[in-house]
């Protein structure tokens, strides 16, 4: 299973479940990389979606805890092994967790790839993905040039997990 995430310097995600910043860039690769494809996503990123509703032509995975919830057009899910059998006939290179820390945190374990939008600034916020850069598990294998959206800096980077390298 792949992670895709866009992290600033401090490996920060979120704020008042909102995203830090919106790059049209970051967006068109999310859009891409995903299209066709299974996202898995905690409740409160769904519910911080345009309407609450799932993204266009992807299957939707939902995590919560609350047997009563309900979302149109998503698959729910209760716990982790709930999640691992629903994707259990997807080809794992077609799986993408898209966040938000609880459920990156939940998920980490069961991914090879992370796909990292790297922005060289510090927000401040109140979600955190785990630094890859010290996590001796992880190594960075590919990064892109460097990138801009007015003055903001950013890089496109993958890491593996050190087995697979
Ligand atoms: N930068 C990025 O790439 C990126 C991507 C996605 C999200 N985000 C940001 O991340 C923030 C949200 O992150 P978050 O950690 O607060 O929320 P989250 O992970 O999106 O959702 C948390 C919810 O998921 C459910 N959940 C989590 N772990 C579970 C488990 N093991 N089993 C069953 N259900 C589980 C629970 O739902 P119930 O409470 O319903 O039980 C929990 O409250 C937002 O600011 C969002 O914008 C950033």
């Amino acid at each position: 299973m792949n992670i895709i995430v866009a992290v600033d310097k401090n490996w920060a995600i979120g704020k008042d479940n909102h995203l830090l910043v919106s790059i049209p860039k970051d967006q068109k690769l999310f859009r891409d990389e995903t299209l066709g494809k299974v996202v898995i996503m905690g409740r409160k990123t769904l519910e911080s979606l345009p309407g609450g509703q799932p993204l266009y032509g992807r299957k939707t995975i939902v995590l919560t805890r609350d047997p009563e919830f309900q979302a149109k057009g998503v698959t729910i899910c209760h716990n982790v092994e709930e999640v691992l059998d629903a994707v259990k006939d997807t080809d794992p290179d077609d799986v993408f967790v898209a966040g938000g820390q609880q459920v990156y945190e939940a998920l980490l374990p069961y991914c090879t790839v992370a796909h990292v939008t790297y922005i060289d600034y510090a927000y401040e916020a109140d979600t955190h993905f785990v630094d890859l850069d010290q996590d001796p598990q992880w190594v960075m294998d590919v990064e892109s040039d460097e990138e801009t959206y007015f003055d903001l800096c950013y890089t496109f980077r993958r890491y593996v997990k050190k087995e697979q390298v």
